[in-house]
């Protein structure tokens, strides 16, 4: 089974390349050249979401490309890792949520391979949009390393790559949302359209728009997901190794 890691903001530069994937796709070139990695002993694969140099904003990711390219080179698995905002006030910068829910409020994204080409129309299954073996493997991963997450909620998946405003926070919090963040969708739909098992860890870099006196600020989310990176690449490498039982 191969795994492949979608790296958010603050993933870049932590996996040794073995050597990276020159691929194009029918939805064009995906955010960067795939890497073959070592997590661990295991072989994985790597994708910066964002490119390399980080520069691609979340409503321009070629979500498309991203994940129909990690299928050709054979992933099966997706551990995706997302910066976050948080909602419900339990969830302060440096918490680690493993979702089981999502709502979707992008807009104008490329967000199907169902597109009315040469391609089958499918309506895929969504209730649970995270895949229950991949959440388990991160949630045992994190128990087994002694790492604090938690293991349910709903991310909101807003458009970007403004943060919001507080009154679009308190509607997603209304709406069941607990944590906000610009990347989990399209990009879970379309794992779910190809038969990838895909689940995410997400990284509480700040308290969402308006739940704090302070505004955010973006070298504040910086450096939160840099603290909290080396417990997530923790969580991640057992997590591969969870998979492979
Ligand atoms: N909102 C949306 N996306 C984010 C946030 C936020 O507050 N923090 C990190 N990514």
């Amino acid at each position: 089974m191969t795994l492949a890691v979608i790296g958010g903001s603050g993933a870049l530069d932590h996996f040794t390349t073995i050597r990276t994937e020159a691929i194009t796709t029918p939805f064009g070139a995906p955010s960067a050249r795939p890497r073959h990695i070592r997590i661990g002993e295991i072989p994985a694969l790597f994708l910066p979401r964002h490119g390399d140099p980080h520069r691609i904003p979340p409503h321009k990711v070629n979500y498309r490309a991203n994940l129909h390219a990690l299928k050709t080179l054979g992933a099966k698995q997706i551990i995706a890792i997302n910066a976050v905002g948080g909602i419900d006030a339990s969830l302060k910068p440096g918490a680690m949520v493993i979702p089981d829910q999502l709502i979707d409020y992008t807009w104008g994204r490329a967000h199907t391979f169902s597109d009315g080409g040469s391609a089958m129309l499918r309506h895929v299954e969504f209730a649970e949009p995270f895949a229950g073996r991949v959440r388990q493997a991160l949630i045992q991963a994190a128990a087994d390393c002694s790492i604090a997450t938690v293991n349910q909620g709903c991310y909101a998946v807003t458009q970007g790559p403004r943060l919001e405003t507080a009154a679009e926070v308190q509607r997603l919090k209304r709406d069941g949302g607990t944590i906000v963040g610009m990347t989990a969708m399209p990009e879970t739909g379309l794992a779910r359209e190809l038969e990838l098992d895909y689940a995410g860890l997400c990284l509480v870099a700040n308290p969402a728009a308006g739940l704090t006196e302070t505004p955010i600020s973006e070298q504040a989310i910086h450096d939160q997901l840099a603290r909290t990176m080396e417990q997530a690449l923790v969580i991640v490498t057992r997590a591969a190794l969870n998979l492979q039982q």
